[in-house]
């Protein structure tokens, strides 16, 4: 009986860290506004949304892909720049992968 119930608690407990863990990752997943918050951070050099002004590449309608092989090419110095080899630095692969399905599924202004 007592060995029984030892059992049932021991899985109880392993059921409960595996569902605590998975809506952990699931919360994570479900902020809805992380990716834009993160490519608000871009706004005052490309523009609002990826919308550049003036000489500025604009990012919006740009494939997520090329986005994140562009900042890949800053970060680990295949290409020359004046300002996004810092800033590349500044964001982890995942929080990139983010901010480029951002930028890619802004629509372009013209
Ligand atoms: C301080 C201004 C500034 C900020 C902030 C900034 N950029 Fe840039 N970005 C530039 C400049 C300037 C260039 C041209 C390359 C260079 O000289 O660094 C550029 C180039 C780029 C390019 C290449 C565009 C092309 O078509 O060649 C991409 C992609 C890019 N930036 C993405 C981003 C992302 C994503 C962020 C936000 C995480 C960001 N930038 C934030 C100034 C900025």
């Amino acid at each position: 009986m007592t060995r029984t119930r030892r059992a049932l608690s021991a899985t109880h407990l392993a059921l409960a860290t595996l569902a605590l863990a998975t809506t952990g990752g699931f919360a994570q997943a479900q902020d809805v506004n992380l990716a834009r918050n993160l490519a608000a951070t871009c706004a005052n050099c490309h523009g609002t949304n990826g919308n550049a002004r003036g000489d500025m590449k604009p990012l919006a309608g740009v494939s997520a892909d090329k986005i994140v092989a562009m900042l890949a090419d800053y970060k680990n110095g295949n290409q020359p720049a004046t300002i996004m080899h810092q800033i590349s630095k500044g964001y982890t692969d995942e929080q990139i992968k983010l901010i480029a399905s951002f930028f890619a599924a802004q629509k372009p202004a013209k």
